[in-house]
């Protein structure tokens, strides 16, 4: 079975290329490189051991998608390659519509011409919105309050139409919570383009000196602490989640939640950082973000039922790996 992985060089992709060909899969990477870095297909190919064909091109270019397409016999397309910073997404909303829809429909529609009938979606917890905790696939999405967001909810809703009017192409929909940590072997993991605006990055980050104290956004939200509850689930369970939707084969459109169902505060996470790794993390009290919620965590029971995918690794699992890569950074990205 061979896969084409749009965005295979960045966080998520290269991780689901490694649990792809763990799993017996082949994979094709299609990046443009523009949040991602080539060092990243070197290092998925020693960690495999697997030659892996990459092609540096905008999916929103669909004579260069279907020159993909008719290169190779593909099975499937999983499409993580967009945008994903959600500041960014403010002051650019335009690129980030024409980036994260166009290449949705661009590899959509190559996939009927092709006669492609397995599609998987990158989707966000953040179509949620302001829901009540534990988001339920079921719930009916709030609008979220910034263009990144909206485009994941236009592009759950495109996949659906398509999927409807065409019976034979299945579409899953996955929601990933907060995705942190990196592959056990240290050679790949988040590269964030500048200073880190998630929390693990910065506080590996501040572990290493490269930022001074982390700034807690808020600590007067309705939570345990006072502050923010995510659900933080390790790269590679996500990754495994992937394969999951693949494997299952299941007809028409699919919604699973890929998160862990434990919801981890600020200071929960900050602790287990410092108990994982023996590291003190500074912090300071600011205030509130602009657009952050209080709490976000999943049910994850539709996945453990119709998948049989449950997230393995812990949240200490998560803090020793993701400063593994930290550590490892400068040496395998020169
Ligand atoms: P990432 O930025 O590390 O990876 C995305 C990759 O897509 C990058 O390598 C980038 O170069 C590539 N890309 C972007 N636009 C492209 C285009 N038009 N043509 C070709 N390549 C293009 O991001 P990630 O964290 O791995 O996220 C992958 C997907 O998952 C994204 O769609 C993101 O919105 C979604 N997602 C991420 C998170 C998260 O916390 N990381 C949470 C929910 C959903
Ligand atoms: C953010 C995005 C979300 C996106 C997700 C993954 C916003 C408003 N939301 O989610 O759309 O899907 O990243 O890319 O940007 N925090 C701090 N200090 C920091 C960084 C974060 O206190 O320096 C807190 C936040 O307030 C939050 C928690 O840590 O409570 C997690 O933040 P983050 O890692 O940015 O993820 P989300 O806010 O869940």
């Amino acid at each position: 079975m061979n896969i084409l992985v749009t965005g295979g060089t960045g966080y998520i992709g290269s991780h689901t290329c490694i649990a792809l060909i763990d799993a017996g899969y082949s994979v094709v990477v299609a990046d443009n490189l523009s949040n991602s870095k080539r060092e990243t297909i070197e290092n998925i190919k020693y960690i495999t051991g697997q030659d892996i064909p990459f092609y540096e091109i905008d999916v929103t270019d669909k004579q260069a998608v279907e020159c993909i397409f008719r290169k190779h016999k593909l099975n499937g397309v999983i499409h993580f390659a967009g945008l994903k910073a959600v500041g960014e997404s403010i002051k650019k909303p335009s690129t980030y519509y024409e980036n994260n829809i166009i290449s949705t429909l661009v590899l959509a529609k190559a996939c009927l011409k092709f006669g492609i009938n397995q599609f998987v979606f990158s989707s966000s917890a953040t179509v949620y919105g302001e829901n009540e905790v534990p988001f339920v696939e079921t719930m009916d999405l709030l609008p979220t309050t910034n263009p990144y967001g909206e485009t994941k909810s236009i592009c759950e809703r495109i996949l659906k139409d398509i999927a409807q009017a065409n019976p034979s192409f299945s579409v899953s929909l996955l929601r990933y919570f907060n995705p942190v940590g990196a592959h056990e072997s240290g050679l790949i993991g988040e590269i964030p383009n500048g200073p880190p605006n998630n929390l693990m990055p910065y506080i590996t980050q501040v572990a290493i000196g490269k930022q001074g104290k982390l700034k807690i956004f808020g600590n007067d939200y309705p939570t345990i602490d006072g502050t923010g509850i995510r659900d933080y689930v390790h790269v590679m369970d996500l990754a495994e989640g992937h394969v999951a939707a693949l494997t299952s084969k299941r007809e028409g459109v699919q919604i699973y939640n890929l998160g862990t169902g434990q919801g981890t505060s600020v200071l929960q996470l900050v602790r287990a950082f410092e108990e994982s790794t023996g590291i003190k993390i500074s912090y300071e009290m600011v205030d509130c973000r602009p657009g952050d919620i209080a709490a976000c965590y999943a049910d994850v029971q539709k996945a453990r039922r119709e998948l049989g995918w449950v997230a393995k690794r812990d949240l200490k699992t998560m803090c020793r790996d993701a400063w593994r890569f930290e550590r490892n950074y400068d040496q395998v990205l020169k």
